[in-house]
């Protein structure tokens, strides 16, 4: 038998015996309590790392108990995951779905198990999708709001300094590093930023585009190429996330850019606990929070609601919502409001 096919009779396998092929972790004393079956896109990520420790504390003591799983950042382990999940029969579904594409057949299994269905952090199914079923949720933070912080924050360096305009050009000569294709984060991070730069009245010129996965390594190695080809034009550089802003800023100092060398500002999104340091430290220059205890406690709030019977709700979740879209919202963090920081 080839690899291939080996992997694949031994991942039908798992899946119809309920087994997770990257383990799975429960949370909560599951005795006489219903299990909500989470699916976290990438354990390895820095905000999921914190979102998915807030709910796993909020399920010691909660009504509803946990059984987490990791994607690895990988479509085929999603699916594994999921199916496993559904073959387990858990009460409820909250996915930090990848695979937008996969959002009605999850949204279908969920139907048929008569069970419901999140979608935290990720891509919302479609109106139609969410329309398809009473009991599918979308939770998420307002994309938009952390783009339109990026592009003032730039935009404002920009016009207080001079020489911010590096070649001269008369342009806000840019990059942007981008975390994930197709995210609704990512997507609304890099359009409104730049929508939002324009509209303040700078011109703009897209140095480069590129895709760093979320991940600080790859920024950093992204960035280094570009400063050693073009490192003169760079006006500014947006992170869709913290973690690549980072990056790019280990790339900056080893290329002599930031502390006594010269300044470009870098922007990022979150607000972890390292992209506050940098912002102290004065190489980054804005970033908003993102607040994971907000997103964790907000997913388990909605998960005790539904197990109480309850509405979800404006009021009951206590965050804005249009139809089955739960927003969070953002708080622009600099180095004047630092404390606005801590959760
Ligand atoms: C966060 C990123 C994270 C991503 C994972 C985003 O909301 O800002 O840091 O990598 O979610 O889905």
């Amino acid at each position: 038998m080839n690899k291939k096919l080996l992997s694949l009779v031994l991942i039908s396998g798992l899946i119809v015996s309920g087994v997770f092929a990257s383990g799975a972790q429960e949370s909560g004393d599951s005795a006489g309590k219903k299990v909500a079956g989470f699916v976290w896109y990438n354990y390895a990520d820095t905000f999921i790392t914190s979102a998915r420790t807030v709910v796993a504390n909020e399920a010691v003591n909660g009504p509803v108990a946990l059984l987490s799983t990791d994607s690895q950042n990988d479509i085929a382990m999603q699916a594994n995951n999921i199916n496993a999940l559904f073959a387990k029969k858990v009460d409820y579904i909250c996915i930090n779905n990848i695979s937008p594409n996969d959002s009605a057949s999850m949204i279908q299994k969920a139907k048929d198990q008569n069970i419901p269905i999140l979608f935290v952090n990720c891509t919302s199914p479609t109106e139609e999708e969410l329309a398809s079923y009473d009991k599918v949720y979308h939770i998420s933070s307002a994309a938009e709001q952390s783009g339109w912080i990026q592009g003032d924050a730039v935009s404002e360096y920009w016009k207080a300094h001079s020489d911010a305009d590096r070649n001269g050009n008369g342009k806000l000569d840019y990059i942007m590093l981008v975390g994930m294709q197709g995210n609704y984060d990512s997507q609304m991070r890099t359009d409104k930023s730049i929508e939002r730069v324009v509209d303040n009245g700078i011109e703009v010129n897209c140095l480069q585009e590129m895709l760093c996965d979320w991940q600080r390594g790859k920024a950093m190695n992204q960035v280094a190429s570009v400063l050693a080809a073009n490192g003169n034009d760079i006006d500014a550089i947006f992170a869709n996330n913290d973690d690549m802003a980072l990056g790019a800023i280990e790339a900056l100092k080893a290329s002599g850019y930031l502390g006594d060398g010269p300044y470009i500002p870098v922007v990022g999104v979150d607000a972890t606990k390292v992209g506050v340091q940098a912002i102290e430290e004065g190489t980054l220059l804005a970033t908003s929070l993102n607040n994971p205890v907000t997103l964790g406690k907000t997913i388990y709030k909605v998960l005790t609601l539904l197990d109480e019977g309850q509405p979800i709700t404006d009021e009951t979740v206590g965050a804005t919502m249009t139809g089955k879209h739960i927003w969070l919202d953002y708080v622009a963090i600099t180095k004047d409001n630092i404390e606005d920081a801590a959760y």
